[in-house]
């Protein structure tokens, strides 16, 4: 792929116009907003859908191939019709893995900053304007989280909140150790003071999030060593706020304090995102996720010990290096035991710098995708047979946006499924009883029990 070097461009700044641009997990949709927010501070507005922005930020994702190419072939596709270009900002973790390789494969990109200082971003888009091209990678030990401006809440009633972020773990496919960092979790009372922000700014539901989210740790006012259960029992005392929950959790951080909560917190959804990638032992050891099959199905079953109801959630990986087809076929056992809600499922994708990516039996692309598949004929099943579970259920919906047809909106549920309901005066952020009365695999129908409307 070829680009062309950058016209000499409109300088940005503010009165000027911006998109920020996120691919890839929910951490970095919470990146993106951040950013979003900092620059709005700075004097530059949100550019209208669909229109021409001065500044385009790709928050960009590493954690598979496609995401990466993509982000090359959205640069190309930022060129103007009279061939300029705005001011082009990477972010995210291509930029952390690849900063110099981006540099010299797109030299339109003007400014290129890592996930860990992107607090900095007014900063470089000034020493853009001065001509420089600006890469910032740096993983400073000041944490970027002080130096942003405060939240406010949004138009919207849900919001995430970054309380971990980076991975120790190591997984040998996995490059999240490498493009965020080592472990760190955000200080207790910022996270109160955040969670008490956007509560005041209408949210009514808080995801907590963290590429190993179970790991965080902290210490309350009264200075007491506390894990993610004990923020978590913290933050439901907030007044305002209806609902948490948390993402993503690795199986050997889930504490007995944290699944006794599932138990005994109600503002704490009943939904659980644990990942366990494989369903064989051996691969499981090739992979460095250390748990095992066994230990991860006691995990499962001691959640659903204190909260029978809890909808469970996964991500796997099909095709690891040197996975054989009885090793697959442990995968689909591991799924038929656990009977998933809804999972994630991928190609094992090669990851430059990973152990992973050098190991012997690599899996032929033509056998990835039949295993591919198969686990997702399975999972999408088991999707069906969940929802189809909820059916007749009395439940409550959060209204998070409108739906296709007039009066319609669609909440989700507290497994997080997303319900349609029509009824008039219903408005989005409110709580509302309803009874689930439908369910395809994707989303459920559901009419309201006016009398019990919150
Ligand atoms: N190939 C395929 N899937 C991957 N994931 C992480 N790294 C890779 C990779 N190299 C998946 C894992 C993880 C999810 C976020 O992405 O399933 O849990
Ligand atoms: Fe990646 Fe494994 Fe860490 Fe998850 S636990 S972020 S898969 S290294």
């Amino acid at each position: 792929m070829t680009f062309d070097s950058p016209a000499r461009k409109p300088v940005p700044g503010p009165g000027k116009t911006f998109r920020v641009k996120s691919f890839g997990c929910q951490m970095n949709v919470y990146d993106g907003e951040r950013m979003a927010e900092m620059l709005e501070a700075g004097g530059y507005a949100a550019a209208a859908e669909g229109a021409d922005a001065d500044l385009v930020v790709l928050n960009t994702c590493h954690i598979r191939e496609k995401a990466a190419e993509k982000v090359y072939s959205d640069i190309g596709r930022l060129k103007r019709e009279d061939g300029s270009r705005p001011t082009i900002a990477v972010a995210g973790c291509v930029a952390q893995a690849e900063g110099a390789e981006i540099a010299r494969r797109a030299p339109s990109v003007d400014v290129v900053v890592g996930p860990q200082a992107y607090h900095r971003l007014p900063d470089l888009i000034a020493r853009a304007q001065r001509g420089e091209k600006a890469i910032d990678l740096d993983m400073p030990l000041d944490s970027k989280f002080g130096a942003l401006p405060k939240r406010a809440g949004g138009q919207r009633p849900t919001a995430f909140l970054t309380v971990q972020e980076g991975c120790d773990k190591f997984c040998t496919y996995c490059v999240v150790p490498y493009t965020r960092g080592a472990e760190t979790s955000r200080p207790f009372a910022d996270l109160i003071a955040e969670a008490r922000a956007l509560v005041a700014g209408g949210v009514r539901e808080i995801t907590l999030l963290g590429q190993n989210v179970n790991a965080w740790d902290g210490e309350d006012e009264r200075g007491r060593a506390i894990g993610l259960d004990g923020l978590i029992r913290e933050l439901a005392k907030e007044d305002g706020l209806e609902r948490i929950r948390y993402t993503t959790s690795h199986p050997n951080d889930m504490t007995d304090g944290l699944i006794a909560a599932h138990g005994e917190v109600d503002k704490l959804m009943p939904f659980l995102h644990l990942p366990v990638q494989a369903g064989s032992d051996r691969i499981l050891a090739a992979m460095n996720r250390s748990h095992s099959v066994e230990s991860y199905l006691r995990v499962i079953e001691r959640v659903r010990a204190a909260r029978p109801d809890i909808a469970i959630s996964g991500d796997f990986i099909v095709g690891f290096p040197g996975e054989s087809e009885a090793d697959f076929e442990a995968t689909l056992a591991i799924v038929r035991s656990t009977q998933y809600a809804m999972a994630y499922s991928f190609k094992y994708s090669r990851r430059p710098g990973t152990p992973a990516a050098t190991m012997d039996g690599q899996v032929e692309e033509g056998v990835m995708n039949d295993r591919l598949q198969r686990l997702q004929a399975l999972l999408n099943e088991q999707q069906q047979a969940f929802n189809e579970r909820t059916v007749g259920r009395a439940t409550r919906l959060l209204l998070e946006r409108r739906g296709k047809h007039d009066g319609q909106l669609i909440g989700k549920s507290p497994w997080l499924q997303s319900v349609h309901v029509t009824a008039p005066g219903l408005a989005i952020g409110d709580m509302v009883e309803v009874r689930i009365t439908s369910a395809g695999p994707n989303s459920l129908g559901a009419e309201p029990l006016m009398e019990e409307v919150a």
